[in-house]
């Protein structure tokens, strides 16, 4: 059969591509895998009671800073109430055991998403002393409207 050299061309330039799209698809899937960028950290959902710096959550601070580290879980924060200094940058790292949930400082453009597998972060300084609301903003069960904790912001002594 003779295939006009017009069409040869097509039909390969059309193979060529196919190939390239699918590699695409592999590799974003596969070897850079994409995430957005609060998610730079794994941990292994089940062992996150257990095992890991959120089986003990709370404030600590040492020369580096302050960091809270959050659990998020059905249906609570824990600690359900964060206490940090006025005028310092604070790290909060929050993950979930169980499902996907939201965490979110009402009237602070902290908002970042929890999922179960990772270790969420985000850096806020709160230049004065006051309360904030911690809700959770992504739908996570029948009592998700309940989930929420409370954040003082206090003067360092
Ligand atoms: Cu947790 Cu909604």
């Amino acid at each position: 059969m003779n295939v006009d050299l017009y069409e040869r061309f097509w039909m390969w330039t059309a193979t060529v591509l196919l190939v390239a799209f699918v590699l695409a698809i592999v590799v974003s899937a596969t070897v850079s895998a994409v995430h957005p960028p609060s998610h730079t950290e794994t941990i292994d959902p089940a062992r996150v009671r257990t095992e890991s710096e959120f089986a003990h959550p709370g404030v600590f601070e040492d020369e580096n800073g302050v960091t809270v580290v959050v659990l998020a879980a059905l249906y609570q924060f824990t600690p359900q109430t964060i206490r940090v200094p006025a005028g310092r940058p604070v790290r909060f790292r929050v993950t979930s055991p169980d499902v996907l949930h939201g965490f979110q400082i009402v009237g602070t453009n902290a908002n970042i998403v929890v999922a179960p597998g990772y270790v969420s972060e985000v850096v806020a300084s709160f230049p004065e002393p006051g309360e904030y609301l911690i809700v959770c903003n992504e739908y996570c069960g029948l009592s998700h409207h309940l989930m929420q904790a409370k954040l003082l912001v206090e003067n360092a002594p």
